[in-house]
């Protein structure tokens, strides 16, 4: 009897030894809406840089920020040609959207827009402002956030909103606080080396 339950308790702790030891695969970078103002005035300029528009001299408002990532799948394989569509408010909290009817200003010098690919390890990386928050309705306000498409043949689509380390209108933001504190985590970029860089992974699943 003795010797039964031994055996029995040395096959679970193999079991589990077996769980714990291996890849710890990851849930995917959990969704959101894609919101009201996803561009839709055609736009040349789609490059990495937010911070400036080809053709003008003039460099957007705001604090500029460096946010930088890798793509990984389900595995931690990082993934490379990765379509990686982001759109955000300016730093008035302005979307250049024909739909935003806000009064905060355009800042004609913001790009507002880029579409760009993970290259090498899945990286990726692109300059551009904080955005402001806007408000919602007559007493919320949205807090900063960036929005992303992310696509690539053969994984399922994310379509997700990046948000700011710490930022005090996060606990007051409908959409962040339906999220598990373990959500919004995944969700929130890292400060990473001066205050004006961040760390935004994601990760995507493959069909
Ligand atoms: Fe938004």
């Amino acid at each position: 009897m003795k010797r039964r339950v031994f055996i029995k308790g040395s096959v679970l702790g193999t079991v589990a030894s077996v769980i714990t030891g291996s890849v710890q695969a990851k849930m995917p970078t959990p969704a959101e809406v894609e919101g009201p103002f996803y561009p839709i005035t055609p736009q040349k300029d789609q490059d990495a840089d937010l911070t400036r528009v080809a053709g003008k001299n003039g460099v957007a408002q705001g604090e500029i920020i460096e946010v930088s990532g890798q793509v990984f799948d389900t595995d931690l394989n990082p993934v490379e040609g990765v379509t990686i569509d982001l759109w955000q408010a300016n730093t008035f909290g302005k979307y250049h959207h024909p739909h935003d009817t806000s009064s905060a200003p355009v800042d004609e010098n913001f790009q507002a827009w880029a579409i760009i690919q993970s290259g090498s390890q899945g990286r990726f990386k692109f300059k551009t402002v904080v955005p402001g928050a806007y408000p919602l309705g007559s007493n919320q306000q949205r807090t900063p956030h960036i929005h992303f498409k992310i696509g690539k043949n053969g994984y399922v689509p994310l379509l997700t909103q990046m948000y700011f380390p710490n930022h005090p209108l996060n606990k007051q933001d409908g959409l962040f606080k339906r999220k598990s504190a373990e959500e919004q985590a995944r969700m929130t970029a890292k400060v990473a080396g001066n205050g004006n860089q961040y760390q935004y992974d994601i990760i995507i699943e493959k069909l």
